[in-house]
């Protein structure tokens, strides 16, 4: 049988494109060996979280080495199975891989999907790794309570469109910061929002947010780092918290970009800063998906998902994350489930 794949064809420095992947295809067996699944690819997670797994810099996985299938979430179909816990037609979500298919030891964080419960793709955004962030970095990091104000920054996207939500359903005041006006409009619109700022036309993004937050920001989501970051730590109230979710702002850490120190706001205000990475919680997904997946049945939790068609595209689309072109949670569709 013929797999699809694409694999990591050159390092890139800054932010991976087309130019730095190239397909490739290759025989594999449909039966798998005893103990493993063969699975069909249908969804394709892209995430910001790419551009460290492609870099040589340091990270908390270590890089997709040259020539290798690229690593990526995904949630697939059961075609072929050599494991008794599983059968033909299960839906399955794992790190599958930029491919058609992937044959693999469910011990491998593997996990099985009721489609009963909800589109079997919100496995990827908001039943999944970005619900599960924004669950864990809002209440376990950002120790959030009614009456905070937060402020979420790439307030529009996946983790951000959920941890919004979140904040609205512990009653929160919350401010998102994106970066266009149909995205703003997206976070008081589709995500409840109380208010939304437009990082990149506003003038003065911190006497903005000094405005809407008058007795300071409780607890701040930081999906970007960079001048984002440095205009809220000055409107944080005494002993807010800081969460480090993410540095999508930053394009390149070598060599370590320079800006405003923080220390003195961290000393005089007290700030509990914490890092924060969803690996860290994996014991206790079940309790958080059971919850978000409730939210979301009940219609409390609108989720939005960009999708491109098409393994081919995944490169291109990947780049394009960091355009912010995507409006909602950025998949590939590789296979239709009928397929
Ligand atoms: N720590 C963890 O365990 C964990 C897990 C999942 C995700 N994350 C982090 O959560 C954040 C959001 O991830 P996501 O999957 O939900 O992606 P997303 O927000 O759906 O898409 C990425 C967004 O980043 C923003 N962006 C891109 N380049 C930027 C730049 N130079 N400056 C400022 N913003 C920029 C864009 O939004 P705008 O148009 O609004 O600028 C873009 O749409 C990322 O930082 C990701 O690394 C962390």
């Amino acid at each position: 049988m013929k797999n699809q794949q694409i694999v990591l064809a050159e390092r890139p420095e800054g932010i991976p494109g087309p130019q730095h992947f190239s397909d490739k295809t290759t025989d594999i067996e449909l039966t798998p060996p005893e103990g493993q699944i063969t699975v069909k690819n249908l969804f394709l997670s892209i995430d910001p979280a790419m551009r460290g797994w492609v870099s040589v810099e340091e990270n908390y996985l270590p890089p997709v080495g040259i020539g290798e299938v690229m690593r990526s979430v995904a949630v697939a179909r059961v075609v072929a199975t050599s494991h008794p816990d599983y059968a033909e037609g299960d839906y399955v979500y794992g790190m599958f891989g930029w491919q058609e298919y992937c044959i693999t030891d469910p011990a491998m964080m593997v996990r099985k999907l009721n489609p009963e419960l909800a589109p079997v793709s919100t496995a990827l955004g908001a039943i999944g790794p970005n619900g599960l962030t924004a669950y864990f970095a809002l209440f376990e990091n950002g120790e959030i309570k009614k009456g905070d104000t937060v402020v979420i920054s790439t307030a529009a996207g996946g983790v951000g469109s959920i941890a919004g939500q979140i904040a609205k359903l512990t009653g929160c005041i919350v401010i998102g910061l994106t970066g266009s006006d149909e995205k703003v409009a997206m976070c008081t619109e589709e995500f409840g929002y109380d208010h939304a700022l437009n990082y990149k036309t506003c003038n003065d993004l911190e006497a903005a947010i000094k405005e809407l937050a008058p007795n300071g920001v409780n607890v701040f989501f930081d999906n970007t780092s960079g001048s984002i970051a440095d205009a809220v730590y000055p409107t944080l109230a005494m002993h807010a918290r800081a969460i480090q979710v993410g540095t999508a702002a930053i394009d390149t850490w070598l060599p370590v970009p320079i800006g405003p120190r923080r220390d003195r706001y961290i000393l005089t205000k007290r700030l509990k800063v914490s890092g924060f990475v969803i690996l860290d919680h994996y014991d206790k997904f079940t309790e958080a998906l059971t919850q978000l997946a409730t939210w979301y049945n009940q219609g409390q939790l609108n989720y939005r998902e960009s999708i491109t068609y098409g393994l081919e595209n995944a490169p291109t689309a990947l780049a394009q994350l960091y355009e912010g072109a995507n409006l909602g949670k950025q998949l590939i569709c590789v296979a239709d489930d009928n397929d």
